[in-house]
């Protein structure tokens, strides 16, 4: 067949080569509304939860136990549960209804609640609700400071720029695990004499980079990272109270905690257990406040390449970033990960936490 060089040129522009796939929701690829997604419902008997979400307690997996123990506010939880899921997606776009009140009904709303109430809203009412329940005043970013060849003196210069030019915390990454002291000292001494009060990160695995923060050459940890299911917390030889714990060790020492979690991870790993995204995202927000962390990285980040090629994903990942603003957890949304080769696409998922307003809108 003969095609027209208008369309042949068309095809080579970058946002037709993206690549999409087909939604399988047993296999957990599906950003929303997945078949296997409970109904919401909550039992409160004598002060304990004895059914959520449509499981009674014996039947509790460890993130349910943790859920309903340590993060769901019981005594917000009757309103929040009885007011109709619409009504609570309305309570977000209304500019008359406070944040506090909004919060406080989100805190008693089970994971499968808190998805329910996103099938009310679009995008542009999420970025109204977004906007609203945003933790910091004002919005922030964070920065990489990175160098091939992991010099002191050219780390700490590039630090001290990113001081300079507004940035709230800054993150460094090692190319060799052994300079990861050095690359810290580097970036804290430089961060502070470009401003005072930048805080700094050095990305390293979990027991060098709690290490690194009791010495003091570091001022936040944020790649916590926890997950939907209980088979991918295994995975990783954790679980919500190893998490906990781990939050607790740099919060002993006055480090700024962020956890990480994100729509995707779950499904890449295998062990979605036939659920949404979006319902595997608000269980990690509820574990990510029961565990007492200030905040989260979330907007699927290492992950967005799959909620992208899926339909309805960027809408999604503006949801989860809701979602875990609604908990009252700052969000640092993502934008750091490549999430398409198409400018156009970078741009449209971008101007969903821009134009809000997140608490972090790049997280490096
Ligand atoms: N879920 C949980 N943790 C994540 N990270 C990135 N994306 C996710 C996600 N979707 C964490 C991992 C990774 C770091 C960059 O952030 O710990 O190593
Ligand atoms: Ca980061």
């Amino acid at each position: 067949m003969t095609r027209s060089r208008r369309f042949a040129l068309l095809a080579q522009r970058d946002i037709n080569q993206e690549t999409f796939v087909e939604p399988w929701p047993e296999a957990g690829l599906a950003v929303v509304d997945s078949p296997g997604d409970p109904l919401p419902s909550l039992r409160i008997e004598n002060g304990v939860v004895v059914e959520m979400d449509g499981k009674a307690r014996a039947d509790f997996d460890a993130l349910d136990l943790f859920i309903a123990d340590h993060s769901l506010d019981l005594e917000a939880a009757p309103a929040a549960m009885t007011t109709p899921s619409q009504e609570l997606a309305c309570m977000l776009v209304d500019i008359n209804v406070p944040a506090t009140v909004v919060r406080r009904l989100a805190g008693g709303c089970t994971p499968a609640k808190l998805t329910d109430i996103i099938r009310h809203m679009n995008v542009l009412e999420m970025m109204m609700g977004l906007g609203k329940m945003r933790i910091r005043r004002t919005p922030a970013n964070q920065a990489h400071v990175t160098n091939w060849r992991e010099h002191p003196a050219l780390l700490a210069a590039d630090a001290a720029e990113a001081g300079l030019r507004g940035f709230a915390e800054v993150e460094t990454t090692v190319r060799v695990a052994r300079n990861a002291p050095f690359n810290a000292l580097a970036v804290l001494v430089g961060t502070q004499t470009g401003r005072g009060g930048v805080l700094t990160q050095c990305a390293v695995e979990e027991a060098l980079g709690l290490k690194l923060a009791m010495k003091g050459l570091t001022t936040y940890a944020e790649t916590l990272s926890v997950y939907g299911t209980e088979r991918t917390f295994v995975d990783g030889d954790d679980t919500p109270w190893s998490k906990a714990f781990l939050a607790a060790a740099y919060a002993s020492r006055g480090v700024k905690i962020r956890f990480t979690s994100g729509t995707g991870s779950e499904a890449l790993m295998g062990n979605a257990e036939g659920c949404s995204m979006l319902y595997l995202e608000a269980r990690c927000v509820h574990i990510v406040r029961g565990a007492g962390s200030q905040g989260v990285q979330n907007g699927s980040i290492s992950c967005i390449a799959l909620p992208e090629s899926l339909p309805g994903g960027v809408r999604a990942v503006l949801a989860e970033n809701l979602l875990a603003s609604m908990l009252g957890l700052e969000v640092a949304s993502g934008n750091d990960a490549l999430a398409s080769h198409s400018a156009i696409r970078k741009t449209a998922k971008l101007m969903l936490q821009f134009i809000p307003g997140t608490d972090f809108i790049f997280s490096g």
